[in-house]
């Protein structure tokens, strides 16, 4: 095979050109007000700790998804006495599983992980199978229940308050996201900070503090949840239509964050 022949198969299999949403030109206006709502964020965290506890009473859940990664470098820059968890679900992307590691070595620490039960898993898998969650929304919410919700449900307990990074703009079920709410159906605070921010200035912010992200997202990946129920988007669509793409956008919500 010659030599240029080999390499027209090889550009055939390459992923398509990186994502240009990952790499905002970074403009004055858009440094301004990455700064400014950096500032607001870190306030707010530093009032929230003031008000509920210094002893890790407030926890952050971490998907590694861009905006908790923004959230990551700012509670492990400023030293914030904040937890930071991860769900696990045993069906996360290579990916995600490889920036778990780059995290942790590029803050030198370790992300509390936590896995669903196992017998749970075993018993979900042995009866309707391990895909189940295709066949129907109540299998789908199931095992979104049984490998997020309930080990959600043990990662917060004892604590004050929660972090997130949704933000307001991510989703039609998001459009009201207050920085703070009371979660009623975990009986604790429930802080957004960044609510505000738009998709632009996350990868601004990534960008200014080269911070580490999933690879995915120059793929087109623009939220990232298991690998089976998580796929590319084409330009202009939903950033959230890449999740459980088979489903209503209404019913779009793994059960985290309920009201
Ligand atoms: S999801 O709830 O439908 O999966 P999304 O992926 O947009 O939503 O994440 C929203 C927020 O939920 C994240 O910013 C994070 O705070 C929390 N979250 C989602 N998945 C996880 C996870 N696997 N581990 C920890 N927190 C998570
Ligand atoms: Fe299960 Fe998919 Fe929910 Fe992950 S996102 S917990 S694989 S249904």
């Amino acid at each position: 095979m010659s030599g240029e022949v080999s390499q027209s198969l090889i550009s055939g299999l390459r992923p398509p050109a990186s994502n240009p949403a990952t790499s905002p030109t970074l403009t004055d206006a858009l440094i301004a007000s990455v700064t400014q709502k950096h500032s607001h964020v870190v306030s707010m965290l530093k009032e929230a700790i003031a008000e509920l506890g210094s002893n890790h009473e407030i926890t952050f859940a971490n998907s590694m998804g861009a905006e908790d990664m923004v959230l990551t470098d700012i509670i492990q820059r400023e030293k914030l006495a904040i937890e930071i968890f991860s769900l696990d679900t045993g069906r996360l992307p290579t990916e995600t599983y490889d920036l778990i590691a780059a995290t942790e070595q590029t803050y030198n620490t370790k992300l509390k992980i936590f896995f669903p039960q196992a017998e749970t898993v075993e018993n979900y898998v042995r009866t309707k199978g391990i895909n189940a969650f295709y066949e129907s929304i109540e299998l789908r919410k199931a095992c979104c229940h049984m490998r997020k919700v309930e080990p959600l449900q043990r990662a917060l307990k004892g604590k004050k308050a929660w972090v997130t990074g949704m933000r307001a703009e991510q989703s039609s079920t998001r459009v009201d996201l207050a920085f703070r709410e009371f979660d009623e159906g975990n009986q604790l605070e429930k802080f957004n900070p960044l609510s505000d921010w738009t998709e632009k200035e996350v990868w601004a912010y990534i960008r200014m503090f080269n911070v580490p992200y999933n690879k995915l997202h120059d793929q087109f990946y623009p939220s990232i949840g298991c690998a089976p129920c998580t796929r590319s988007i084409a330009v202009g669509e939903d950033v959230r239509a890449g999740r459980w793409w088979w489903e209503d956008p209404l019913n779009k919500e793994c059960g985290l964050h309920v009201k």
